[in-house]
């Protein structure tokens, strides 16, 4: 080894050694600095490092501005407000929601539309009638007595779409149903077709007078609208 390489050895050696040793002391004349540097402060902190102020549960007096009322009184300022505030809420949240469930609700032409209202009295027996709702016709036929029979003795599992007539009707003279084809939607003619029901010339579908599919495209019976007889002779449709 030469002489040249043992002596920078020797010196990494004792800077090793010495390097904690310096920054300990170059540390504390830091602290000691920051200490000696610390601009003497007026202000009376409970976390002065003097002996006189060396309590830290010091409490700051608010008495001045604490309510010269009695307790009870401000009790019932409290109460006073906060009932007055929660009623104010309470009072604007309800007409929040009603003027949401207003806006929400059907308008009144809407509703007239929702339900028709029709006087049987004025439909004969073995005629049909065709109103409007919701903007879709209805089939409202007054059936005879021959008709009823003839559409409750079919076997029912011949059909394409089984469906008892008895399912169809809530009282069977009055046959009430959608006068749309369940095809593509046309309007089929009443008092045709092979079946004596109803016929959609469109493509050829054939109805009986049950309204239910008998021969043609059509995949299914027409439908059945809600209804109600509210009396004898009065029918809604809705
Ligand atoms: S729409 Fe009625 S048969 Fe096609």
């Amino acid at each position: 080894m030469s002489l040249a390489s043992a002596s920078s050895a020797l010196l990494r050696t004792c800077a090793r050694q010495q390097l904690p040793v310096a920054r300990a002391a170059v540390s504390a004349s830091q602290q000691r600095g920051v200490a000696d540097a610390a601009p003497k402060s007026s202000f009376d902190s409970p976390f002065g490092r003097t002996h006189e102020h060396s309590e830290t549960t010091k409490i700051p007096n608010f008495s001045k501005y604490a309510s010269k009322r009695s307790p009870t009184t401000n009790k019932v300022f409290s109460y006073f407000m906060a009932g007055s505030m929660g009623l104010v809420s309470a009072v604007g949240a309800k007409a929040t929601v009603q003027d949401f469930l207003v806006n929400m609700s059907a308008s009144a032409d809407v509703l007239a539309q929702a339900k028709v209202e029709v006087a049987l009295g004025s439909i004969p027996e073995g005629k049909n009638v065709i109103i409007k709702w919701r903007g879709k016709p209805v089939f409202i036929r007054h059936r005879t007595a021959d008709e009823i029979k003839e559409a409750e003795e079919i076997d029912i599992s011949t059909l394409r779409d089984p469906q008892a007539d008895a399912d169809r009707v809530q009282k069977p003279e009055w046959l009430v149903m959608l006068g749309v084809c369940t095809h593509l939607g046309c309007v089929p003619i009443g008092e045709a077709g092979d079946f004596g029901g109803w016929f959609c010339p469109c493509h050829g579908s054939h109805y009986d007078i049950s309204g239910r599919i008998r021969k043609g495209p059509a995949p299914l019976n027409l439908e059945v609208p809600q209804y109600s007889f509210p009396e004898e002779e009065t029918l809604v449709i809705g």
